[in-house]
């Protein structure tokens, strides 16, 4: 918190020109240079404080989350890392409420999210719980702040997602290694009921007949901010060049739940080809058959260089 400089006005130009919704780079396209640059910064603003809103909810449900491990995990070391974590994810709290209070108000929770952090807490069973947090919640929660920060060209939230994306980093690490010794241990009914777990989990923020993904939320702030959602719908998607070359230059990853948190699941053990015909049938209700069997490869891997991600961007600081 000491280590940013909140006195620092939010730079408006810098924030509206390099904002990105969903993995669409919408400020790149020929639509977004057809807006005021009055709309332009009310529809980046509202868009952020959503995501940035998000973000904190998520972040207090870590920190519930991350507390209830210290008493749930069987390992001492598993105590004693689920305890640092608990300060960081209070850390995490703190400094999304304060840039999201510069920015705009702080907007209500979505369904999708709340179901995920419901169901995470309430989970009784302690590998359950670990595997909500530290692969789906986190997962879900360092690809994306990452993602903004390669983004934004808005100093202190760059700054800010830099120091936060490093901890997540390193939560996501150390889950891996954990659950990657508690998984082999597991008979096969109770790894598959993880593995649902996970998917339900997963889903709710991206599968659109939950009827709780973010997409319904964004567009009704693109209303507010003076945009037809259904004219820029289609404006865009007659960009689909652009949006192709961006999904080209994250390696073909189609958002976090793709590009993280399945290989995530993957490299613990938890993706058998079972579970893998579940997302693959997810993405096809959504994304269409074709590409669901691009997005259900069995190599589900994760990136190469996740070790340098800890110290990516901490040079600039
Ligand atoms: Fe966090
Ligand atoms: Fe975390």
């Amino acid at each position: 918190m000491k280590d940013l400089d909140w006195d620092t006005p939010i730079d408006h130009a810098a924030f509206s020109s390099t904002f990105a919704v969903g993995g669409i780079p919408v400020t790149r396209t020929k639509f977004w240079k057809t807006l005021s640059a009055d709309t332009q910064w009310q529809v980046a603003r509202r868009t952020a404080a959503l995501m940035l809103s998000t973000f904190l909810h998520g972040e207090q449900g870590a920190l519930m989350t991350a507390s209830q491990l210290v008493a749930a995990v069987p390992h001492m070391d598993g105590k004693f890392y689920a305890s640092t974590q608990t300060l960081d994810e209070a850390r995490h709290v703190e400094v999304f409420a304060a840039y999201v209070r510069k920015l705009d108000e702080v907007y209500p929770i979505t369904k999708g999210l709340r179901t995920i952090l419901d169901a995470i807490l309430s989970a009784d069973n302690w590998k359950m719980k670990a595997v909500g947090m530290n692969v789906v919640l986190e997962g879900l929660a360092l690809y994306s702040f990452r993602d903004m920060r390669n983004q934004t060209e808005e100093p202190l939230l760059k700054k800010l997602l830099t120091y936060v994306a490093r901890d997540e980093a390193r939560h996501t690490g150390y889950g891996i290694k954990y659950l990657s010794h508690v998984v082999p241990t597991l008979d096969e009914a109770e790894k598959a009921e993880i593995e649902d777990f996970a998917f339900e989990a997963a889903r709710q923020l991206i599968d659109q007949r939950t009827g709780n993904s973010m997409r319904g939320d964004m567009l009704r702030l693109w209303g507010e901010a003076g945009v037809d959602p259904g004219e820029a719908i289609s404006a865009l998607m007659k960009e689909r060049e652009l949006i192709q070359e961006s999904i080209r230059e994250r390696g073909g990853s189609m958002g976090p739940v793709h590009g993280f948190v399945v290989p995530t699941l993957a490299s613990i053990g938890l993706y058998s080809d079972r579970i893998r015909g579940h997302f693959k049938e997810m993405w096809g209700a959504n994304m269409g058959s074709a590409r669901a069997e691009l997005m259900a490869r069995e190599d589900a891997i994760l990136p190469k260089d996740l070790g340098e991600w800890v110290d990516e961007g901490y040079e600039t600081l």
